[in-house]
């Protein structure tokens, strides 16, 4: 029986299906996998709620050694198109991460504003290893240099995008793709 897809009206396009998030989300856990696999410690993975959970749980299913799992809460965006605040933490990490392996899952990457703030943050605690890896990467949209050490996809242009995590106002979350966010819908949600 073939699954009937949820297309809001506030859908411009679907940039990535479904099948081709799962197939990049696959090729992150290998490249995790080959990294981590044969480490001393057990790394932990971070992920920064909320974006990220639906990554994070398809992530962690395909990894194949032993790790920890933390979260973090930022927020800056609080549900608009343009943050409107400086990043902020608002849920702190719960491992003591001085001389572990962390690696960070986030949604998305825009201005970096946000990983810039973290990167310090969790270098601070002085970790064996950092590395961030995120599902979409809008490289056009950079205000302070910030490179992945690995995204899934690149996005190019000025797009707001919605789905698998990424939301708009809190909303869209849920949908099973990654998709541009028409703005004339922005003041009608
Ligand atoms: P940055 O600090 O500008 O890189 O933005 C990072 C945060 O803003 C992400 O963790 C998201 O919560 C949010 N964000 C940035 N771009 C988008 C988008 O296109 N859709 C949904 N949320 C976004
Ligand atoms: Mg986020």
């Amino acid at each position: 029986m073939s699954q009937k897809i949820y297309k809001p009206k506030y859908v411009k396009k679907i940039l990535i299906s479904q099948k081709e998030v799962k197939d990049g989300i696959t090729k992150a856990a290998n490249w995790i996998n080959k990294r981590y696999s044969h480490c001393k410690k057990r790394p932990i993975l971070l992920a920064i709620l909320k974006g990220a959970v639906p990554f994070y749980a398809e992530l962690v299913m395909q990894l194949h050694f032993d790790f920890h799992f933390d979260f973090m809460v930022l927020s800056s965006f609080r549900g608009q198109m343009k943050a409107v605040t400086q990043p902020k933490i608002v849920t702190d990490i719960m491992n003591d991460i001085k001389g572990r392996d962390v690696i960070v899952v986030e949604d998305v990457l825009d201005s970096a504003k946000t990983l810039t703030v973290l990167k310090k943050y969790l270098l601070s605690k002085k970790p064996n290893s950092l590395k961030f890896i995120v599902l979409a990467d809008k490289v056009d949209l950079r205000q302070v240099p910030f490179k992945a050490d690995y995204a899934c996809f690149t996005i190019r242009g000025d797009k707001f995008l919605v789905g698998y995590g990424l939301d708009i106002k809190e909303i869209a979350r849920n949908l099973p793709y990654i998709a541009e966010f028409d703005k004339k819908y922005l003041n009608k949600l």
